[in-house]
């Protein structure tokens, strides 16, 4: 078991309906020592690709993204969620729904920020239907940068987000892929990696 998995055993609360509560380390109160561990982590993961620049979305991959972005040398860009936009063309959006929210958010970046130059890692703390993730390439898509890779802290290994990824050519990188989780003992199950 890595070290993320181990936090998750510890810390990690499974509640109904499939959800894995972290607020205590990853998403609310902030370990940002597990953070520079798990930066650490991709820099191995992601050793000889070419990364200039650390996309995420906002609110929970901000905090993670700015203490990866230590070990890679490389300035951070989050994805804004906003209900409505007005499209005035400084900005790439794309439409992003959430399955555990049952809503749905424009996320945009402006122009300025991201161009075809840019070889950009993705890096969130949660892959679920991978519907978040689906929108950052689309704006990566729409300003001509690259993809060098994606960083997920946790994988919700039982649902379909991963698999759609990396049937797409992606190298996703999960720290953590739960297989299983139950909330009546509290246990998780995690994929070999
Ligand atoms: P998807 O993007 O992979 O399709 O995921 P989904 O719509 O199902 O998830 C929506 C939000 O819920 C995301 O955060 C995601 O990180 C979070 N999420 C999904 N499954 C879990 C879980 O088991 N535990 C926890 N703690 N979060 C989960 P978000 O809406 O972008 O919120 P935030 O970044 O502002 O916190």
């Amino acid at each position: 078991m890595n070290f993320l998995e181990e936090r998750i055993m510890h810390d990690g609360v499974v509640k109904e309906g499939n959800i894995l509560k972290v607020d205590s380390f990853l998403n609310h109160q902030l370990d940002v020592e597990l953070f520079d561990q798990m930066g650490a982590e991709w820099k191995k993961r992601f050793e000889g690709i070419e990364v200039n620049k650390i996309l995420t979305i906002e609110a929970s991959g901000i905090g993670i993204a700015c203490i990866v972005a230590k070990h890679f040398g490389v300035p951070v860009v989050f994805a804004k969620k906003t209900q409505s936009v007005n499209l005035d063309g400084e900005m790439y959006t794309a439409e992003v729904e959430s399955f555990t929210h049952k809503n749905k958010n424009q996320v945009i970046v402006s122009k300025k920020f991201l161009n075809e130059n840019d070889k950009i890692l993705i890096i969130d703390d949660f892959l679920a239907n991978g519907c978040a993730l689906q929108g950052l390439i689309s704006i990566i898509n729409q300003s001509g940068a690259s993809v060098s890779g994606i960083g997920i802290a946790i994988e919700k290994g039982f649902q379909t987000g991963g698999q759609i990824i990396r049937n797409m050519g992606y190298k996703l990188e999960s720290l953590a892929i739960v297989e299983s989780m139950d909330p009546t003992t509290g246990t998780v199950e995690f994929r070999g990696q």
